[in-house]
């Protein structure tokens, strides 16, 4: 086992579609410990995929970044795991979590949890093929009738890995109902490892809270962080700040991706404007906005106080 030192105790999730190298910037700058990339096919790279590449693209500002890989062969993991490490990432991450049918029915993501030997053996695959960190990102079971995580961690745990990360609900349960923190807590008091707790974090004070109680070495933050990177400070962002960043969001987009960008911003720039009074106009107008140019000019006329008082 490669030890992997977490430099602070809030970490950014994975999350498709969200987690790309500019929002990942914004989250480092605002103090999360940790960042991944979203999760990525390890069939895509090991037949050379060029848009497979593209999500796994990073800047050294970064760091410490984790790829997160997806698949079902030992083989073809520990392949793909080959070629991700000359990319220099701090950590490689094995996705056994996600629930998405496109991914899990395979039996990949949070299909390996069905097969404790298997994820065991992919684990074991992939830290022996590199010489850099390797962690997992599980669920706590498949359904409510196999919450194996007793016997799925220990080996992981056997197979190398540095650390564990644990979304606290079922493979069944997608999003539903809640995260089961003492579930998370009682992972953390068995486990050897250094363990991230996850789910419904949705404030800063969630987050020490959390840490307080669950024993974990990290929290990881998701869908509260989108449109409010402010989660890992704990500060609150003034009307300026709250402008100035969604400004930098926009310039770190269009100078990732072109012009075309602006389509993936839209979801972010909804949720920045999302507890605000009297934004509702904003939003819709935000979401619409064709160019950054367009989107830069509507976040000016918010910061000077435009779309105030126009409706309710
Ligand atoms: C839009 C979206 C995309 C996600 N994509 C991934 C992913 O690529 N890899 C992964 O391990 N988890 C993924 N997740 C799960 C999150 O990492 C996290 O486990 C989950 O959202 C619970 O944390 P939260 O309550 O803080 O959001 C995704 C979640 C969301 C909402």
């Amino acid at each position: 086992m490669k030890p992997f030192d977490l430099t602070g105790r809030l970490v950014l999730a994975p999350m498709a579609g969200f987690t790309d190298s500019p929002f990942r910037r914004i989250a480092r700058r605002h103090g999360a410990a940790l960042v991944y990339t979203e999760l990525v096919s390890a069939e895509g790279i090991a037949r050379g995929n060029r848009k497979t590449h593209e999500l796994m693209r990073f800047l050294p500002e970064e760091r410490p970044i984790a790829i997160q890989l997806f698949g079902k062969e030992a083989g073809v993991m520990a392949e793909a795991a080959r070629r991700v490490e000359q990319l220099g990432p701090d950590v490689i991450d094995i996705n056994m979590g996600c629930c998405a049918p496109r991914v899990c029915s395979g039996g990949s993501g949070a299909g390996l949890l069905q097969d404790p030997a298997l994820a065991g053996q992919i684990a074991a695959a992939v830290t022996g093929a590199v010489g850099i960190p390797v962690s997992v990102k599980i669920r706590i079971g498949w359904d409510e009738s196999t919450r194996n995580y007793r016997e799925l961690v220990p080996r992981l745990e056997d197979a190398g890995v540095s650390l564990i990360a644990v979304h606290g609900r079922t493979r069944a349960q997608k999003y539903t109902g809640s995260a089961d923190w003492d579930a998370i807590a009682l992972i953390a008091a068995a486990s050897k490892l250094p363990v991230i707790g996850n789910g419904d974090i949705h404030s800063y004070g969630d987050a020490i809270a959390r840490l307080e109680t669950s024993g974990c070495a990290a929290v990881m933050i998701g869908r509260a962080a989108i449109g409010n990177p402010w989660i890992f400070s704990g500060l609150r962002p003034s009307v300026a700040n709250l402008a100035e960043e969604v400004r930098s969001h926009l310039r770190l987009m269009r100078e990732f991706y072109g012009e075309p960008g602006i389509v993936l911003m839209r979801k972010h720039l909804a949720r920045y404007f999302h507890g605000f009074r009297n934004a509702a106009r904003l939003r819709a107008a935000l979401v619409r906005s064709i160019s950054f140019d367009e989107a830069i000019g509507l976040v000016g006329r918010f910061e000077n106080g435009e779309f105030d008082g126009q409706e309710g």
